[in-house]
C-alpha cells in the first residue's frame, strides 16, 4: 500500500518524507489556500517545490469546471514536473478531460468520488487513480470502507489498472482498514501517518499496577 500525504505545507510533507515512508502527496485548492499559496503563479511554483521534496506523484487540481478549462489548466499543471498528476473532478466534463488526458499519456486522479457507478466510469475513461472520499461519506453516515471495497470488486472482476486512493482519511484506524480491503494507496494528513504510537508513561504505570493486583 502506498502512503501519500494529504497537504501543501512543505514542513509536513518533508516531516513525512523524512519517515521514509512517503510515496507520493495530494493537495487540493482548499489546502493550497491553508498555506496561504494563492494566485497562478505562486501556485504553480508550490507543486514545483513539493515535486522537488518528494519523488513520487504529486496530484494538483483543475479549478475549472468546463472541459476546456480543465484541459487548459491540465495540460499547464502536466508541463510542470513528470510525477504531476492532474486531479479532475467526478462530473461529466472531468470524465471528458480524463478520457482526453488519458490519450495524451498525462496521468490523473479522478477526485471527489462517493459511489461505485462514479469510479467505474472514471476507470473506463481511463483514469489513473480514483478517490473515493471516505472521511467525508463517515461524516453522512455511510460505510466509506464498504464503497472502497466494492470498487475493488469491481476493478479486479474487469482487470481495471486504475489505482484505488483512499482519500479524506481521517485517522490510522482508517489507513489499517484500508489496507485490509485492498485499497491502492491512502492519503490522509501528517496526523494518520503517525502510526506508530509509543505508549506514554503514565499507560506502563497502570499496566503494571494493573498487573500487581
Ligand atoms: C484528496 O485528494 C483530498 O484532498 C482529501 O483527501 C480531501 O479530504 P477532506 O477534505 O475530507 O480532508
Amino acid at each position: 500500500m502506498k502512503f501519500f500525504i494529504d497537504t501543501a505545507n512543505l514542513d509536513q510533507i518533508k516531516e513525512a518524507e523524512d519517515l521514509g515512508v512517503l510515496d507520493g502527496v495530494t493537495t487540493n485548492p482548499s489546502l493550497m489556500a491553508k498555506e496561504g499559496i494563492t494566485g497562478r503563479e505562486n501556485i504553480l511554483k508550490h507543486y514545483v517545490d513539493i515535486c522537488n521534496i518528494v519523488d513520487g506523484p504529486v496530484s494538483a487540481e483543475v479549478i475549472s469546471t468546463d472541459f476546456e478549462g480543465m484541459v487548459r489548466e491540465g495540460e499547464e499543471l502536466a508541463k510542470l514536473h513528470e510525477n504531476i498528476v492532474v486531479k479532475v473532478p467526478m462530473i461529466r466534463d472531468g470524465i471528458k478531460a480524463i478520457k482526453y488526458f488519458s490519450g495524451k499519456g498525462i496521468k490523473t486522479n479522478c477526485t471527489l468520488v462517493f459511489s461505485a457507478g462514479q469510479a467505474l466510469l472514471a476507470a473506463k475513461a481511463g483514469a489513473s487513480m480514483v478517490s473515493p472520499f471516505i472521511g467525508r461519506l463517515d461524516d453522512i453516515s455511510t460505510d466509506g470502507l464498504e464503497l472502497i471495497m466494492k470498487i475493488r470488486d469491481i476493478y479486479d472482476n474487469y482487470g481495471f489498472e486504475t489505482e484505488i486512493l483512499a482519500a479524506s482519511v481521517r485517522h490510522t484506524m482508517h489507513i489499517i482498514n484500508c489496507a485490509e480491503i485492498g485499497a491502492d494507496i491512502m492519503t490522509g494528513p501528517l496526523s494518520s501517518l503517525r502510526i506508530i504510537k509509543a505508549p506514554s508513561y503514565r499507560f506502563w504505570i497502570s499496566y503494571f499496577l494493573s498487573r500487581l493486583c
